[in-house]
Parts: C-alpha cells; structure tokens; sequence
C-alpha cells in the first residue's frame, strides 16, 4: 500500500480547484436506477469510492460511459452517462463491503423494480454504521424487508406507497435513501427531520431535473409526491464541501493563503464562522475563496452537529490546526461513536491531547515533531498530512488507500502551493 512522506515548515501559497462532492456524487450516482433513460453527470471527482460504484452499478445492469479522458480529473471532473439496460437487483457483499454508500441502491430499486438483494453494509473504522432508518424507510413505503445470511432481501412486489417518515435524527443517508424511493410511490410522502446537507440538495435539484416533485428539499420537512416515470437528465455534481474546509485548514495551519476555486463560502458556512473566529481570514472573491493564515490563531471550541451545524467530516482536520494553536480547545463528536482515531497518531507526534468520553481536550502550541503514522480513515487520514505540514521533520503517513477515497490528487494539489510532498510505494508493508 502507498504511503505519503510530508516534510513539515512550508508556508502554503496559490491556487487549488476544488472537486465535485464525494457525498454528493454517491448518491446522485444511483438515481439512474430510477430510470431507463440515460442520465450524464459531469464535475464527477476521480476517486476510489466512484470507481467502486461504478462497478455495483454495472453490476445492477447499468451502462456506464466515461465522456470524458482521464486527463480532466485535476481540473474539470469526469463526465459520466448511466443508462439502466437491464433490470438486476443484487448488490454483493465484495462490492457494498467496500464501501457503506452502496446501502443507496435499495431504494431506487425498490422504487423500479420492485425488489433488491443489498449486502448489508457493516461498519467501519468510526462506528458500527447501523442501517436501521433506510430499512424502516423503505418498510415506512410499504416494502417487506427481512435478513438472510447477511443480505438484505427487500420486496415490493405491487410498488411503493407514500407514507410519512420520522426520522429520530436526521440521517443524511436514509433522507436520500427515502427521496430517491418516494419518487416513485403512490401518492405523496413526508419526510420529517429529515437531513438538511448541501449534497441533499443536490441530490433534489437532480431528481426534480428527472420530473421528480418535490417541496422543501434543504429543509427538515421534505414532500415528495410520487410520479409513474422519472426520465433522463444532465447535472453537474456540487462542490466538495469537506475538500473545501480541508485545504482551508492548509491554507491556514501553515499560515499561508490559497485562492480555492469552483467552491463557495455558503457550501461550509459553520466551518467558515468558527475559522473566521479563530482569526483565519476568508473572503468570497469571483474566482472562489481566498483563505488565509497569516494572523495569530485563536482555539474555539466545536460541538460536531448535523446541517447547519460543524460537520464531523471537518472534525479531525479542525483538530489539527488546533495542534497549531497556543491556547486550550475542547472538541465534542456527537455524530459517530468511535471519530478519534487520530488522536493517538497525533499524541505520537507530540501533540498534547486528552480524551473523556465524545470530548477531546487539545492543548496546542505544542511543535509536532514528525513520525511514521497510520490512517485509519478517510478524515483521519487527511488530518495527519495536515499535522505533517507544520511538524518539525517528516512525516510518513501509511495506509493511503483511506486517503484516496475521499481525496483526488492530494499530494500534487498541496505540492502546487509549496508543500514538500511525495507519495512512495510502500514496499516492505503486506
Ligand atoms: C454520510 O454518512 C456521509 N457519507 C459521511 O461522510 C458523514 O460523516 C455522515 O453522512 C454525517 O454527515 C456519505 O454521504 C457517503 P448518517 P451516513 O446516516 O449517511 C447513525 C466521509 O468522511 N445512523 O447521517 O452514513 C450513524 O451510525 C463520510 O465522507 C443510524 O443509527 O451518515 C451515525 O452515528 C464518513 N442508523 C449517525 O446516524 C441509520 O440507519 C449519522 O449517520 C443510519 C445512521
């Protein structure tokens, strides 16, 4: 597996394009089982987890064509069609496995079809990832779902009927799972404390381009009034948010300035407000957003909280720059049980950092000193590179392929701005 070495002490100056949304492209990637017409994305990021639902897809009897040559992945995104030519339904274990966004195919094929065969899931490293809301969703429309030796075997053989859904907290994936099946169901369906994150706006504005209706799509309280048919369309995938705040937090934590472009304030504006009070600097211009560190950094405290609040997939990286910061600040996860596995790669590098219970106390101003950590996961696996930048010495940061999920061209993007770093292949690991 590769690994990627950071030489700490670089002051961060220039330009990052920012890519299409990860958490945006997993969903609206499944609403062409929604349909047989064909659907075109375009400002698709290049990345592990696309790949690999690219593959499930095919494997659910959908065409997928790349539009475009592997050379735009740096700047404009690929472009994708998807046309659904065959009706299967069984997502398998060796692809959902890799990758929990997968549990998105169960209620568009529900919704069509009528049936799906859906590996369940798992967890992974921050938490045991339980997929009880999208079953109680589906099972809320009308379908009939049982286990069986780890598959979830769901059914609706006279199709899906409008129903109100409640969910007890506000799960991004079961909101879309739920929208993208109501689509198709008879009669309308409501969704209450339903998830309210850019990427399920997203995922509405392209369900509505495919004659999808729906009302209050960014609110708590979303409509959906069933439709026969869905037909094609072309959407451009959002802006990654959670890119965005990353390379901010470059930008800052080196104490240097990156224009970010193809990314807007609005898209992460929790983050934003906390950064802005921890002195970082960060304008909306016409190219994009302009970041910068240069001023002394104060410590805020964060709580992670659903849409509008600080999101948790900002939580790790957050927690990094406070390794930078001379002052005390406590982060608390409420999202997911087990989100602190940088803690002990970051105490490795010197960092002073406490843990009680879902609240870690960060005492920075500590210099970090370089050391050979070990991802865990796709945040975690950021925030050690961010650490890398600003330790004394090099950093090797193994187990990458947590990293590639969720992140196109790291190294040359952070390197573009004055960053020394390079990704090896680690021979000598198993
Ligand atoms: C999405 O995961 C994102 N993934 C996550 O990003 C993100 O951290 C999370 O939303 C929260 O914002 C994608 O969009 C592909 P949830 P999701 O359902 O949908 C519990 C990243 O780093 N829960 O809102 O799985 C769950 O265990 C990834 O890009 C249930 O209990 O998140 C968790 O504690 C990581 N039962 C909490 O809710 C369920 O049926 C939030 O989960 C579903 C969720």
């Amino acid at each position: 597996m590769d690994k990627i070495i950071v030489k700490g002490g670089q002051t961060l100056e220039g330009k990052i394009k920012i890519s299409g949304a990860k958490n945006a492209s997993l969903p609206l990637l499944c609403c062409p089982l929604l349909t047989n017409d064909k659907v075109t994305f375009t400002n698709v990021p290049e990345l592990g987890d696309i790949r690999n639902i690219n593959l499930l897809l095919e494997c659910l009897g959908v065409e997928v064509t790349q539009l475009d040559s592997a050379k735009n992945a740096g700047n404009l995104g690929h472009a994708f069609s998807f046309e659904t030519k065959e009706d299967k339904h069984n997502a398998p274990y060796e692809l959902v496995s890799k990758m929990r966004a997968s549990i998105l195919v169960l209620g568009p094929l529900l919704a069509r079809i009528g049936q799906a065969r859906v590996s369940l899931p798992g967890g992974c490293a921050i938490g045991a990832r339980p997929v009880d809301l999208h079953i109680k969703s589906m099972e809320a429309l009308g379908a009939e779902i049982e286990l069986d030796n780890g598959y979830l075997i769901a059914k609706a053989p006279n199709g899906l009927k409008g129903n109100k859904i409640t969910f007890p907290f506000p799960s991004v994936g079961a909101t879309e799972n739920a929208i993208m099946a109501a689509t198709l169901a008879e009669g309308e369906t409501i969704i209450n404390n339903a998830a309210q994150e850019p990427e399920i706006i997203d995922l509405g504005n392209c369900l509505v381009s495919m004659g999808a209706k729906i009302k209050g799509i960014g609110t708590s309280k979303i409509t959906i009034n069933g439709v026969k048919k869905l037909h094609g369309c072309e959407h451009r995938v959002l802006s990654d948010r959670i890119e965005t705040g990353t390379y901010a937090i470059a930008a800052a934590i080196t104490g240097g300035e990156i224009l970010l472009e193809n990314t807007s304030y609005g898209l992460l504006e929790s983050t934003f407000e906390t950064l802005k009070k921890c002195n970082i600097d960060i304008i909306q211009t016409d190219e994009g957003l302009l970041v910068s560190g240069r001023k002394k950094l104060i410590a805020q405290n964060i709580i992670t909280e659903p849409q509008p609040g600080f999101p948790t997939d900002m939580q790790a990286q957050y927690m990094a720059l406070m390794l930078k910061v001379n002052g005390v600040a406590t982060i608390k996860e409420q999202i997911f049980e087990n989100r602190f596995m940088h803690v002990p790669e970051f105490v490795r590098m010197g960092a002073n950092i406490s843990l009680l219970g879902n609240t870690a106390i960060v005492t920075g101003g500590v210099q970090l000193k370089g050391a050979k950590v070990m991802a865990t996961d796709l945040r975690a696996s950021v925030s050690l590179v961010l650490a890398g930048l600003i330790a004394d010495g090099e950093t090797i940061v193994t187990d990458v392929h947590h990293l590639d999920r969720g992140y196109a061209n790291l190294e040359d993007r952070l390197s573009s701005c004055g960053a020394i770093i390079k990704r090896v292949k680690d021979t000598c690991q198993k």
